[in-house]
């Protein structure tokens, strides 16, 4: 299913943009110009990543430190958090998609 994120230049570099679609939680943001999308809510006790960082191509989650690469959601960092899934992310005109 494609949802709708937002417009393209909304979603600036370094930044994280959330979105609710399907009851469930996603992160879309841009790092080094490119976007990536990913599972909205930390493996590790549920806080929001929304209100998360991107450092060194990691989403770092604000509760605890978990730290998930944008490449592929793998853990990095907290031995108790797991993987994320990661989704496609497509821009068409300026409107911005995650494929969930
Ligand atoms: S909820 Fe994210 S590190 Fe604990």
């Amino acid at each position: 299913m494609k949802v709708l994120v937002g417009k393209d230049a909304e979603i600036k570099e370094g930044r994280l943009k959330g979105i609710t679609a399907d009851g469930r939680k996603f992160i879309v943001g841009r790092y080094k110009g490119e976007l990536f999308g990913m599972d909205g809510k930390c493996s590790h006790a549920g806080f929001d990543l929304l209100y998360g960082t991107i450092r060194d191509g990691r989403v770092v989650c604000p509760a605890h430190g978990a730290e998930f690469c944008i490449k592929d959601g793998a853990k990095v960092a907290h031995a108790g958090a797991k993987d994320l899934r990661v989704y496609i992310v497509s821009v068409e005109g300026d409107d911005v998609y995650i494929e969930i």
